[in-house]
């Protein structure tokens, strides 16, 4: 195994860089609230085109509103990029998205200032709307740069206020209408690295700095809308009500059930033993089992003297197996009958993301891996059940990531926070990574 370069980061520039990016946003208790499309955005990529600039990378924007940061190769041919997005979920955390982005930056601006001869083209990536937001499209610009969205698709899109997609994106540099050279395959990219928070508590139970992500979850979305009658809430009886809310909520109730229904199905499969039951498999074991989310809710006319007329909501259903995704879905939609019938209301189903899990390359992950080992920082494997740009970048290229422990396991909220000695060991090994695809003789 060849040993490690000691060089090391600088944590200083690193945490400097974070604080000025944890202020664009800021909600001023921790948290950020940055979505795709807002003031924010767009203030934090004008801080990364300068900061890509210093740093001495040619930096383009692609027509989906893609950052790229990039420095030549002694040899042309496909690149190494590092990166993630910049985007935040609604009044979310500081950590989720920036932190790889800025530990891309940090890390080819270190190889340059070693004076290290970088053989393949390296770059940054900060991707366009990684989280949902209002134009329901998320992981929007690593889903284009993989070709898994259409122009037809991009254009149709717009938020809730009527809004158009395309607006938005051209307010970030982009334009839906040249999206032919947005595509990417394995003959621009050779290799992905994605550092991100875990998001969850595995890594921190087990006492390490790092996880190296063996593959991402399934994710299925979909809007559910039940249409019920409006109607006075002191005069109609109880019996002539078509209370669309109280649907929704059984609903919402009904996919907990179905799920603490799986998990006692699989703990009685384990034979009832005290550390198998569900509470337990469910908090350790998230890679093994599948989990549904109601989200987003919203009631019409939403008014204290109107029997709700309108009920709208989300469910998300994440898993390791797509077939086990899709089977949670069909038992949703039998319970969605049931409910439907039982109390008059109308529900509609439409589906608006069906992902497929992905296995991120065994080249990248058993580099990471003898990384660590060379710099003795201990790390584990870990399956991910947060989605990610790279999943869809290992859809065509060698895709890999880093994983750090996110304290108490918390995420998309203003309590997220990491360590910055776990950060600092990450950038190491991700840095060490770099320099070993860098050197590896296999084509892409
Ligand atoms: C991305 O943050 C996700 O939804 O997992
Ligand atoms: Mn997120
Ligand atoms: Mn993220």
């Amino acid at each position: 195994m060849p040993e490690p370069q000691t060089v090391h980061c600088d944590m200083q520039r690193f945490m400097s860089g974070f604080t000025d990016v944890s202020h664009i946003g800021s909600t001023g208790d921790g948290g950020v609230n940055r979505p795709f499309g807002s003031e924010a955005d767009l203030q934090l990529r004008a801080w990364l085109t300068r900061r890509m600039k210093d740093a001495g990378l040619q930096v383009t924007v692609d027509a989906i509103g893609n950052l790229w940061g990039m420095k030549a190769g002694s040899d042309p041919g496909p690149a190494i990029v590092l990166g993630s997005h910049h985007d935040s979920v609604p009044f979310g955390g500081r950590f989720d998205g920036p932190l790889g982005v800025l530990a891309a930056l940090e890390v080819i601006q270190t190889l340059q200032e070693t004076g290290y001869r970088n053989r393949r083209p390296l770059g940054v990536v900060s991707f366009t709307a990684e989280e949902p937001n209002p134009f329901d499209i998320s992981t929007m610009g690593s889903r284009t740069v993989a070709g898994r969205l259409t122009t037809e698709q991009l254009l149709a899109a717009h938020d809730g206020t009527g809004r158009p997609l395309e607006l938005a994106i051209a307010q970030a540099g982009g334009d839906l209408r040249r999206l032919s050279g947005v595509r990417k395959t394995d003959r621009d990219l050779f290799a992905f690295l994605e550092l991100h928070i875990e998001q969850g508590r595995r890594l921190e139970s087990a006492g390490m700095s790092a996880g190296v992500v063996t593959g991402v979850c399934g994710i299925y979305r979909e809007l559910v809308s039940v249409a019920g009658e409006a109607n006075h809430a002191g005069t109609t009886r109880l019996t002539d009500r078509r209370d669309a809310l109280l649907a929704g909520a059984e609903l919402a109730l009904g996919v907990e059930r179905l799920l603490l229904d799986r998990l006692s199905r699989r703990s009685r499969a384990a034979n009832n033993r005290e550390e198998n039951a569900p509470a337990a498999i469910f908090r350790d074991n998230p890679e093994e089992e599948l989990i549904a989310t109601v989200g987003r809710f919203a009631i019409t006319p939403n008014a204290p003297n109107i029997i709700p007329g309108q009920c709208d909501f989300t469910v998300e259903i994440r898993g390791a197996s797509s077939s086990a995704i899709h089977s949670f879905a069909a038992e949703f939609g039998a319970l969605a009958k049931q409910i439907g019938a039982a109390r008059g209301v109308q529900i509609s189903r439409k589906v608006i993301l069906d992902q497929a899990p992905e296995a991120m390359d065994d080249t990248v992950t058993d580099t990471l891996r003898s990384a660590a080992a060379a710099l003795r920082i201990p790390c584990r494997d870990l399956f991910s059940m947060a989605g990610h740009d790279a999943a869809h970048i290992a859809s065509f290229t060698k895709a890999g990531m880093l994983f750090v422990p996110s304290i108490d396991g918390k995420s998309h909220c203003k309590e997220e926070e990491t360590r910055m000695d776990d950060i600092s060991h990450a950038l190491a090994i991700l840095l060490e990574t770099t320099r070993r695809l860098d050197g590896l003789d296999i084509d892409a």
